[in-house]
């Protein structure tokens, strides 16, 4: 089923227009930033409802909910706020709606998760809550959950699989690089990632993308970096130890490499982002044809840079890929491009017959796609990650 077909048939209206959904958006958005300024209250009384409606949903979050708390509800209204943009999204709520399995969702927790949703934001909204905002809400969660619950009952793979870390390797006070063995080959394509729970943070899933291409041997490569107060990173670079067990859910994301486009290939990336660039770089080393491959990988030190010894050893190796280092600070004898990732792929013109991947922080990414379009490259040649909720 195409994106386009999945949101005809979920929608409540047959025939409704993008402009009929994008007046939904609007509606959603404008009561949202209404109730927004009260997110806190309005989370305590979202999962206060849930927990009331559906008891059995408690167990599926985490136990100290202070944490947690707005996570789901951030996500929430993050993804029915983009209900217009369906080919964005529709393939991203198939991949969350199969990743859920791995929560213990079920097809009816929706419902109850939806009524918890509404209650809570029609309570804040008060007067505001007219027949047509509801009805707003509810057709795009309609549409939400559909997809989501859709894609969920049709998955017949396994919701999440074991791994045994085999290494665990310091190389800086807040980076580990962690190899962990799947209890089986997990169907990743090179580029996606993964979400793991570890047994440091129990139900407290973090996404991590793997730094190898898919291999028979089950085995996967993770690079982690802390992130100052962060509960998950920091037990995982701290505290991770050979022999723990791991949970890992499936596949998601879309920053694969298509063969035959056609195109030449521009890679962008910064911090951990590194880890799906290999994977992909190894991935096209195995390739009967490669696309000619420019890689900046960006930091702000040189010591940012950590992996960058092995792509520029993988450079060596293969003629049709070319590294850059780019480095923020002014730090010379480094052979390094000076300016951050943005500034200095656009130095270089509008790569607009490459197709290109950008990985890394939420701000890299925002930056250097924006910085990209103005100078001229075609949006639909750009692939990141979009939906990161921190
Ligand atoms: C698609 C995707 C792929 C990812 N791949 C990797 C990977 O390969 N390796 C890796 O180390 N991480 C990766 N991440 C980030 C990872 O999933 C976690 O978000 C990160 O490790 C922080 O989790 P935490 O529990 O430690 O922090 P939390 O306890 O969730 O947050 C603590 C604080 O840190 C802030 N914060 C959260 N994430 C970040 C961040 N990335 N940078 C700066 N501040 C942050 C939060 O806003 C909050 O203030 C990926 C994220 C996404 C969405
Ligand atoms: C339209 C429906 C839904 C959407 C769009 C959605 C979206 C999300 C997203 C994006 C996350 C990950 C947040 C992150 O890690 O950054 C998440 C987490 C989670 N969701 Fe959902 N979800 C939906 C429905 C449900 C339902 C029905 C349940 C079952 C009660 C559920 C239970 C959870 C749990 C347990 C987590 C992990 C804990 C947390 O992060 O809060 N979700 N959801």
């Amino acid at each position: 089923m195409t994106a386009e077909q999945l949101l005809t048939a979920d929608l409540p209206t047959v025939g409704e227009s993008r402009s009929e959904q994008s007046g939904m958006v609007e509606i959603i958005r404008s009561s949202f930033a209404m109730v927004e300024p009260r997110a806190d209250e309005l989370g305590r009384h979202f999962y206060a409802t849930l927990f009331r409606i559906a008891p059995e949903t408690r167990d599926l979050f985490p136990v100290n909910m202070e944490v947690q708390r707005s996570r789901l509800l951030r996500a929430l209204v993050h993804v029915v706020q983009m209900v217009d943009q369906p080919d964005d999204l529709v393939p991203f709520l198939e991949q969350l709606g199969r990743d859920h399995r791995k929560f213990g969702v079920l097809a009816q927790h929706y419902d109850a998760v939806g009524a918890a949703l509404l209650g809570a934001i029609g309570l804040h909204a008060g007067a505001a809550w007219t027949h047509e905002v509801q009805k707003a809400w509810t057709d795009a969660y309609g549409i939400v959950s559909g997809a989501m619950v859709t894609a969920a009952l049709a998955e017949r793979g396994p919701a999440s699989w074991l791994g045994r870390v085999l290494e665990h390797k310091r190389v800086g006070w807040d980076l580990a690089m962690i190899t962990v063995q799947a209890s089986e080959p997990i169907p990743y394509r090179a580029g996606q990632y993964l979400s793991v729970e570890t047994p440091q943070r129990p139900r407290l899933w973090r996404y991590l993308s793997p730094a190898n291409a898919p291999r028979a041997d089950g085995v996967l490569e993770f690079h982690v970096r802390a992130v100052d107060g962060g509960w998950v990173s920091r037990a995982i670079v701290a505290h991770s130890r050979v022999g723990d067990t791991w949970r890992i859910g499936p596949p998601m994301g879309r920053m694969h490499v298509e063969p035959g486009s056609g195109r030449d290939l521009l890679m962008v990336t910064g911090g951990t982002g590194m880890a799906p660039i290999k994977a992909l770089l190894e991935d096209l080393a195995g390739r009967p044809e490669t696309p000619h491959t420019q890689v900046f990988v960006g930091g702000r030190s040189w010591d940012d840079l950590y992996d960058f010894p092995s792509l520029r050893k993988l450079s060596y190796s293969n003629t049709w890929l070319d590294v850059i280092p780019v480095v923020e600070k002014d730090e010379g004898g480094t052979g390094a491009e000076r300016g951050t990732l943005a500034d200095v792929v656009t130095r270089y013109g509008a790569w607009a017959d490459h197709d290109v991947l950008v990985c890394g922080s939420p701000a890299m990414i925002r930056s250097t796609v924006s910085r990209m379009l103005v100078a001229g490259t075609p949006l639909d040649h750009i692939r990141y990650d979009p939906f990161t909720m921190d």
